[in-house]
């Protein structure tokens, strides 16, 4: 597969027609779902009638809100999401040794390593793709996010990944204009402030006019703000 030559071709296409292709052309593939507005991608997936399949990584930190939103789109789409874990005693060891808290000063790389990266590169090794809602308007670190890349942060079951952004030309207001027109379910906590969403320690409403990202790791420098999911983000920008 010429990654590249499809990023080209798709380069203008609409995020139904980028999803329709990834699916299409991989069967060991699977939409990365986190809980919130990346919601829109599996209502596109489910509208296209094609099989696929659907993972979360619950980090055993996210709000009340994500864990009953990530249920009720389970039932709303009759669909078998994966929820992953983080390894037991990695997270033992983390809380034993430093509390449950030690982002606020260490930094969120190390919690985010165990919770979320670990649990990742588990569920991608039995992949040959994976689909992201990673958007250019996110983070000023996602300015160049391509829709299609090689993802030079994991590998897959053969070795190399690929990664599809189906969303990545879209603005947030695309996405909330589709959330709203087909009636697609969404996280309560964007009826309260929240714009990005992760877990609960390390996600805040933002004020009007503040960017989502500020919701975000926001004791920490925002040219960084990659927990390690989209390291290939920073990685590119060395
Ligand atoms: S993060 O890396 O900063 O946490 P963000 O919340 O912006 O990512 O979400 C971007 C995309 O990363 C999501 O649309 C989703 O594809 C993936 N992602 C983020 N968090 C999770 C999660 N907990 N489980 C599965 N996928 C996730
Ligand atoms: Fe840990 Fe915060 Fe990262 Fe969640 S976002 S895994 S709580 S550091």
């Amino acid at each position: 597969m010429d990654v590249e030559a499809l990023n080209q071709e798709l380069a203008k296409a609409s995020p139904r027609e980028i999803l329709k292709t990834a699916l299409e052309q991989y069967e060991q593939i699977a939409i990365s779902f986190s809980g919130a507005e990346d919601v829109a991608l599996i209502a596109m997936a489910s509208s296209l009638k094609v099989p696929f399949k659907v993972f979360t990584l619950d980090t055993g930190r996210l709000h009340p809100e994500t864990y009953r939103f990530i249920d009720r789109v389970r039932e709303h789409y009759g669909l078998d999401i994966e929820i992953l874990f983080p390894d037991t005693q990695a997270v033992q060891d983390l809380v034993s040794r430093k509390g449950l808290f030690s982002f606020y000063r260490d930094g969120h790389e190390e919690c985010c390593g165990i919770r979320k990266v670990e649990p990742l590169r588990r569920k991608l090794s039995t992949l040959d793709a994976w689909i992201t809602g990673q958007r250019h308007d996110q983070s000023p670190t996602r300015t160049d996010v391509p829709v299609v890349q090689e993802d030079t942060a994991f590998e897959g079951r053969n070795g190399p990944l690929v990664k599809f952004n189906p969303m990545a030309n879209w603005s947030s207001k695309d996405v909330w204009d589709y959330i709203r027109m087909m009636d697609v379910p969404y996280n309560e906590l964007h009826e309260k402030g929240f714009i990005s969403i992760g877990c609960e320690p390390c996600t805040r409403a933002v004020l009007p006019g503040q960017h989502e990202r500020e919701g975000r790791w926001w004791w920490e420098e925002s040219t960084q703000k990659e927990c390690g999911l989209h390291a290939d983000n920073l990685i590119a920008r060395d």
